[in-house]
């Protein structure tokens, strides 16, 4: 059985086989997340790019849980210089992790750690992980793609995460078609509710696929979910 609990933004916990694997731990700042980043265990860290609310607490949660992060090599090497242990791959590549498969695809977006200056972290990617039997989809922060034909031609995915929030990724109308693009069987919505500019409601992206066969699960945040 897989366990995913959805932090808010992009942030998901997921637990499979007494592994932890946190994907974009922006806990700080974000004004939805009902946990601190110091009650979180994990034994990895997924970054699918280097925004401020992605990257997040990356440092502090991977430092204290000597977890490894994964992430497209500049992000990575960004990682390694903070003093944390990291495992950089890129775009197409797949590696077997000791809790299962990853491989990294492609994302439309950008991807900084902006502070006074900006730092360039590489480009954007999704997340392809196989866990056991069960194929599941993080696409990061990105536009509506073609390829996404691809994704879910070569992966039976048993569930997409994916944006709907606009402005800086698909909206809930690109978000509709990314899921007929991907068919998944099961579809989280995300990145929605952080901020005012990605203001969206779920419902709404659940109410346009009702009728296509494929189930939308709308999480609180804080709230987890079993995948069986
Ligand atoms: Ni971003
Ligand atoms: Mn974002």
């Amino acid at each position: 059985m897989i366990k995913l609990t959805y932090h808010g933004h992009a942030c998901f916990l997921i637990e499979s086989n007494g592994y932890k694997l946190l994907f974009d731990p922006f806990i700080t700042g974000n004004p939805v997340a009902k946990i601190k980043p110091e009650d979180i265990s994990c034994n990895y860290i997924l970054l699918t790019h280097g925004h401020n609310d992605h990257f997040g607490d990356t440092v502090e949660i991977a430092k204290r849980n000597k977890a490894t992060v994964i992430a497209p090599f500049e992000l990575a090497t960004f990682c390694e210089q903070k003093g944390c242990k990291a495992h950089g791959m890129h775009i197409g590549g797949s590696y077997d992790f000791d809790f299962g498969k990853v491989k990294l695809t492609i994302a439309h977006h950008g991807s900084a750690y902006i502070t006074d200056t900006i730092q360039y972290t590489g480009n954007p990617c999704g997340y392809v992980l196989t866990l056991g039997k069960k194929n599941i989809y993080h696409a990061g922060d990105t536009g509506l793609f073609l390829d996404m034909q691809l994704i879910g031609k070569r992966n039976k995915l048993d569930l997409a995460l994916l944006p709907i929030g606009g402005n800086f990724t698909m909206d809930i109308d690109d978000a509709v078609q990314a899921v007929k693009f991907l068919k998944p069987k099961l579809v989280i919505p995300m990145h929605y509710q952080t901020f005012d500019l990605i203001d969206k409601d779920p419902a709404e992206f659940a109410k346009k696929l009702r009728g296509s066969g494929i189930k939308v699960k709308i999480l609180e945040f804080g709230e987890s979910y079993n995948l069986n």
